[in-house]
C-alpha cells in the first residue's frame, strides 16, 4: 500500500466504517466514564493521530473524539478529559491544531496536550506528564502498520480499566508470516513465541498469528479481547484488535461494530475463522452462517446452557447476544440440535442432536 505523503488524504470505505464504530463507541464511553471517574479523571490517546479531517470532508479520530467528550451528556461532570494527540508529522499536527481551535473543538473540561513525535519513544512519558496513570484511559493505536511496541500495550494494560484499540493492515501483519521482518515482530509480541507461526501451512498462518496477538493482549491485562476483519469490494483489509478489561466493554464495542451497516460495501470477517467466511453487519436479517458453525463445534465438546452459549457469543465471537436466539433456533429447525424445556428461558439447554442411524 502507497502510504500517502500529503498533510491531508482521501478517507477509504474502511477508514469510514472504523471511524463510524469509534464514533458509536466513545459516545458510550465518555458518559460512563466521566460520571465514574471525577477523582482521577480520565484519557482518550490518540497516538497516531494524523491532521483531524480528510479530503472528502470526513472528520479524523481526534476530532471524532473531541466531540464526544463534549457533548452534553459528558460535560455536565466535573471530570478532567485529558486528551492526548501524538503525531509524528508536524505539517498534519499543525492542521490538527488549526482545525481544533478554528471549530472550537475543545472545552474547559477538556485538558489538550498535543505532541510532533513517535509515538513509540513519546507516549508512555507524555501519559506520565499529563498525569493520566490511575485513571481509565482508552488509547486508539492506528499507525500505518502493525508497529506498536508490546511494551506500550502492556503499560496501559497494567492501568486501571483502561483499553486499547490496535488497526493492523492484514498485508503488513503477513510480513510475519514467513519471518521476514523478525526484530519487528518480537517487538510488536513481546516475545519469540510467535515465530512458531514458520512451521504452520499457509492457511493456518494468519489466525495462528492474530490468535497469539489476542493471547498476549490478555498477557498483558486484557482479559477481553474482540476482533474483526473489514473487507472492502477492492479486497482490501483492515483489522481491528479491542483489548478491554470489561465485557461492557466488549458488549459496547460489538454493539459499535454491528451500528456500521450504514457504511457501504464492507464485509467482515473473524480473522480466527481459517476458512475466512465474510459476512455483511446489517442488523436486520444477518447472516449467522458464521455463528452456526461456532455453536456446533463448541456443543461438539458436550452441551451447554443458553446462557453459556450467549456468553461465548459476546466473548469469544464477532457476534451479539442476541444472535445466538435465532442462531439456534435456525439449527433446531434443521434437526441439528435439540434444546431441553426449562422454566425460564436462561436455564434451557442445548446440544448436539443424536445422529440418525438409518
Ligand atoms: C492511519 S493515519 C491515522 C489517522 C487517524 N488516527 C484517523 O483515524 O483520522 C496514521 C498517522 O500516523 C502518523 N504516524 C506514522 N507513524 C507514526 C509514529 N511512529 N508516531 C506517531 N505518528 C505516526 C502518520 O503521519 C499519519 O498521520
Amino acid at each position: 500500500m502507497a502510504l500517502p505523503s500529503e498533510v491531508l488524504w482521501n478517507r477509504d470505505p474502511h477508514t469510514e466504517a472504523k471511524h463510524a464504530m469509534l464514533a458509536e463507541y466513545l459516545k458510550a464511553w465518555f458518559p460512563i466514564m466521566a460520571s465514574s471517574w471525577a477523582s482521577t479523571g480520565i484519557t482518550y490517546v490518540d497516538a497516531f493521530a494524523g491532521p483531524g479531517e480528510y479530503t472528502d470532508g470526513g472528520w479524523g479520530s481526534p476530532v471524532i473524539a473531541l466531540r464526544a467528550a463534549t457533548a452534553p451528556g459528558v460535560s455536565g461532570h466535573e471530570t478532567e478529559l485529558r486528551m492526548v494527540f501524538i503525531e509524528e508529522r508536524a505539517d498534519r499536527l499543525d492542521h490538527l491544531t488549526g482545525l481544533i481551535e478554528r471549530c472550537q473543538l475543545s472545552s474547559h473540561r477538556t485538558k489538550l496536550t498535543t505532541v510532533n513525535a513517535r509515538c513509540q519513544e513519546s507516549l508512555l512519558p507524555v501519559l506520565e506528564a499529563a498525569g493520566a496513570w490511575g485513571g481509565p484511559m482508552f488509547v486508539n493505536l492506528d499507525g500505518w502498520g502493525v508497529d506498536t511496541p508490546y511494551a506500550i500495550v502492556e503499560r496501559v494494560g497494567k492501568n486501571r480499566s483502561s483499553e486499547v484499540l490496535v488497526t493492523v493492515q492484514t498485508q503488513w501483519f503477513t510480513r510475519f508470516a514467513s519471518l521476514d521482518d523478525v526484530t519487528a515482530g518480537d517487538l510488536v509480541f513481546g516475545s519469540t513465541d510467535w515465530r512458531a507461526v514458520a512451521d504452520l501451512p499457509t492457511e493456518s498462518k494468519k489466525s495462528f498469528l492474530v490468535s497469539h496477538y489476542l493471547a498476549r493482549l490478555a498477557d498483558a491485562g486484557f482479559p477481553h479481547t474482540l476482533t474483526f476483519e473489514m473487507v472492502d469490494e477492492g479486497g482490501h483489509e483492515l483489522l481491528l484488535v479491542f483489548g478491554t478489561t470489561s465485557s461492557l466493554g466488549v458488549d459496547k464495542m460489538k454493539n459499535a461494530m454491528w451500528s456500521v451497516d450504514k457504511v457501504n460495501g464492507q464485509r467482515f470477517r473473524d480473522p480466527r475463522d481459517v476458512n475466512q467466511l465474510s459476512f455483511e453487519v446489517v442488523n436486520n436479517n444477518p447472516d449467522l452462517t458464521l455463528l452456526r458453525r461456532q455453536i456446533m463445534d463448541l456443543l461438539d465438546g458436550g452441551e451447554r446452557s443458553l446462557a453459556a452459549l450467549k456468553d461465548h457469543a459476546l466473548l469469544q465471537t464477532v457476534f451479539k447476544k442476541t444472535h445466538v436466539d435465532p442462531a439456534v433456533r435456525q439449527l433446531a429447525d434443521e434437526g441439528r440440535v435439540e434444546r431441553t424445556s426449562a422454566k425460564s428461558h436462561e436455564g434451557v439447554v442445548v446440544r448436539l442432536a443424536p445422529v440418525a442411524l438409518f
